[in-house]
C-alpha cells in the first residue's frame, strides 16, 4: 500500500467519482509510472501506455491488465475482439465492454485526446465518466503541442513548466460544440482535469464553425472561451455530474481569469520554494508570513 499523503489529485477525484456510479470497470489511458493507477482498486483495471515506465509483470494481478500499446492499436483491438484483448472482455456480459470510468490521460495532442475520447465512446454506457487530464495549459509555455520545444522555450526564459499540457482543451470546446448530449466541468484545484458525462437533451451553441477553426485557437484565444470549460471548485461539482450543465451558468465577467493556473513561476522561485518546503523551520517562517509552501 502506498502512502496515502502522496495520493495524485487524480486518484482521489476517480474515486469520487467511482462512488457516484458505483463504478467497477476502470480503464485509463496514459499511466507512466503507475502513480495514479497503482494507487487503485477496482475489480476490473485496464492501463494502456506504449511506454510503461514500471514492472508491468510484477504488477499483474486478477483483472488488472496492462497494455503495452499506443491507444490507437488498443481500441482498434477491443473494436475487433483482437485475441490479446479476450481476457478483457470476457469481464463484461452480453452488453460488450462497457467501462465505468475513463480517464484520458496519453498524447495530450488535440488530435489524440480527441480520438481517445471518441473512440471510448463504444466501450462506455449512459453513466460512464470520463476524465480528461490537462485540460486546461498551465501557462503558454506548457501549451505547445511538442512537449520537448515546450521545455527548449520556457527553459529559455527560466520559466518553470514540466506539464506540457498540449491542446486538451481543444478536445474540450469540441465536445463542448459537437457531444451536447454531454455534459462536464473543469477543475482547476492543484491538476486541471474536465470531468465528462451523458446528459441527453442538453442544448449549446457552437462556438467554432469546424474542427479547423478549433485547431486554430491558441492558449491566448482559449481564455475568451473561459464559461465553455464550465469550471467548478472541488467542493461542487459531485453534485453536477449525471446533470445537464450549461456555460451561461459560467458566464461572468472576467470569467477568463479563472483560466490562469497562478502567476507563472520563475525556475528560481522554484527552487527556492522547494528548499522552504524541505525545511520544517523555513516552513513555518513562510506560514507565518502567509506564504503558501
Ligand atoms: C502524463 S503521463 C500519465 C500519468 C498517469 N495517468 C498518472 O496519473 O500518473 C502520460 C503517459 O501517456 C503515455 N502515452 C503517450 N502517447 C500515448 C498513446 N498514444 N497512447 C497511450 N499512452 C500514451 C506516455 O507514455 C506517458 O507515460
Amino acid at each position: 500500500m502506498k502512502n496515502k499523503t502522496k495520493r495524485t489529485k487524480s486518484a482521489i477525484r476517480i474515486e469520487e467519482l467511482a462512488k457516484l456510479n458505483s463504478a467497477t470497470r476502470y480503464l485509463e489511458i496514459g499511466v507512466f509510472k503507475g502513480e495514479t493507477f497503482l494507487d487503485l482498486q477496482f475489480p476490473l483495471m485496464v492501463g494502456v501506455d506504449p511506454d510503461f515506465q514500471f514492472d508491468i509483470e510484477a504488477n499483474k494481478r486478477e483483472g488488472k491488465y496492462f497494455i503495452p500499446e499506443t491507444s490507437d492499436s488498443f481500441f482498434k483491438k477491443l473494436a475487433e475482439g483482437h485475441e490479446a484483448v479476450k481476457g478483457i472482455a470476457g469481464h463484461f456480459g452480453d452488453d460488450g465492454i462497457k467501462f465505468d470510468l475513463i480517464f484520458i490521460d496519453g498524447w495530450h495532442s488535440y488530435d489524440q485526446s480527441l480520438r481517445d475520447f471518441e473512440n471510448s465512446l463504444l466501450f462506455a454506457h449512459d453513466k460512464t465518466i470520463w476524465i480528461l487530464d490537462d485540460s486546461i495549459p498551465q501557462n503558454p509555455y506548457a501549451s505547445v503541442d511538442d512537449y520537448g520545444k515546450s521545455l527548449q522555450y520556457s527553459n529559455k526564459v527560466g520559466v518553470y513548466n514540466k506539464a506540457g499540457n498540449g491542446h486538451v482543451y481543444q478536445t474540450v470546446l469540441t465536445i463542448h460544440d459537437k457531444y451536447p448530449d454531454f455534459s462536464y466541468c473543469t477543475l482547476l484545484a492543484d491538476k486541471y482535469q474536465t470531468v465528462v458525462w451523458k446528459a441527453p437533451g442538453g442544448k449549446r451553441t457552437p462556438v467554432c464553425n469546424s474542427p479547423e477553426e478549433i485547431k486554430s485557437i491558441d492558449y491566448f484565444d482559449m481564455l475568451n472561451y473561459a464559461p465553455q470549460f464550465m469550471i467548478e471548485s472541488d467542493d461542487s461539482y459531485l453534485e453536477l455530474v449525471g446533470k445537464i450543465n450549461t456555460p451561461a451558468k459560467y458566464d461572468v465577467p472576467d470569467a477568463w481569469e479563472r483560466l490562469l493556473f497562478s502567476k507563472v513561476e520563475t525556475m528560481r522561485e522554484r527552487e527556492l520554494l522547494e528548499t522552504v518546503r524541505k525545511n520544517p523551520l523555513l516552513r513555518l517562517v513562510a506560514r507565518l508570513h502567509g506564504i503558501r509552501t
